[in-house]
């Protein structure tokens, strides 16, 4: 079958038609998804009724898979419902049930209803997300994506200078901070280390500028942290308008792929203290740190 991309936004977000991912993909269906991720920077695969290791096999046509774990979260081992290369986007916990309200892993995940990017606060950043919706709550629970391309294009000149040697400092710390999650741990705290990103990403393939915002952002480098933390969260209004942001509703057996480099996202709210959502993410490694860290 001929893989082909349907726009489904007038600047970004794709939907292919012609892959099964139960199949092993061919080096040209392989490419066509590369070449579409390059332009359209989300794609959408409805109906690929999918378990982890099929899913983890096709994520393995574009690059390493990043181990979620520590660095990502406050989830224990024992804890774990998934695989140690599956990162849990559900609200379940390790007995398939949902959290209870006042869990602290609940409180831990509402995190990725802010504006982000994944992996941000790693060193060598994520490269491509892949979302597998198994179980879709019966209402909300949508994804967002915000084209950080249209975002860094839509800057007068004068704005684009003065970001353009701009360097920010990530950290998971910053994102649960901004919620008021509290009560990390010691060892907690030191994984959540502050890692150094350039505010403007340049893409490796195409050459497109892009805004590398993210809620893990703390500060800009050199910057008192008040007029980096306005300046960052007037750009990131600018940057997340309408007129730049793709909804998604999931429809069970979706999966949808992004690239980390190129767009932001956000999960918008449900029941899930009584509904099921069902979320697996596998994750396309990055390939290369976008500034030196500090020693
Ligand atoms: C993620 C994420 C959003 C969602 O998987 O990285 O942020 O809607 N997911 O679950
Ligand atoms: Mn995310």
């Amino acid at each position: 079958m001929t893989v082909s991309i349907r726009p489904l936004h007038p600047m970004f977000c794709g939907e292919v038609h012609g892959i099964d991912m139960t199949e092993p993909m061919t080096r040209e269906d392989v490419a066509v998804i590369e070449a579409g991720m390059d332009e359209y920077a989300v794609l959408v695969f409805h109906g690929q009724n999918i378990t982890d290791e099929p899913q983890q096999a096709f994520t393995r046509n574009f690059g390493d898979l990043e181990r979620p774990g520590a660095v990502s979260n406050i989830t224990k081992d024992h804890e774990r419902r998934l695989d140690p290369l599956m990162a849990d986007v559900s609200n379940l916990d390790s007995e398939h049930k949902p959290f209870r309200r006042n869990d602290r892993q609940r409180m831990f995940s509402l995190g990725n209803r802010l504006w982000h990017s994944d992996s941000s606060f790693r060193a060598i950043p994520a490269k491509y997300s892949l979302l597998s919706g198994r179980i879709v709550p019966s209402r909300g629970g949508n994804t967002e994506f915000a084209d950080m391309r249209a975002a860094y294009d839509a800057l007068d000149e004068s704005t684009k200078a003065e970001l353009e040697e701009l360097v920010c400092e990530h950290s998971l710390l910053n994102s649960r901070g901004k919620l008021g999650f509290e009560g990390l741990s010691d060892a907690e705290r030191a994984n959540f280390k502050p890692v150094r990103q350039r505010l403007v990403r340049t893409h490796p393939v195409t050459g497109r500028k892009s805004l590398y915002l993210s809620a893990h952002i703390g500060t800009i480098v050199g910057w008192q942290t008040p007029e980096a933390r306005i300046f960052l969260q007037d750009l990131t209004e600018d940057a997340t308008r309408t007129e730049f942001v793709h909804r998604h509703q999931w429809r069970q057996y979706d999966l949808v792929m992004w690239d980390n480099r190129q767009v932001m996202h956000r999960a918008r709210r449900f029941n899930d203290v009584d509904d099921v959502r069902d979320m697996r993410r596998t994750t396309v490694a990055g390939e290369q740190m976008t500034v030196e860290q500090a020693a």
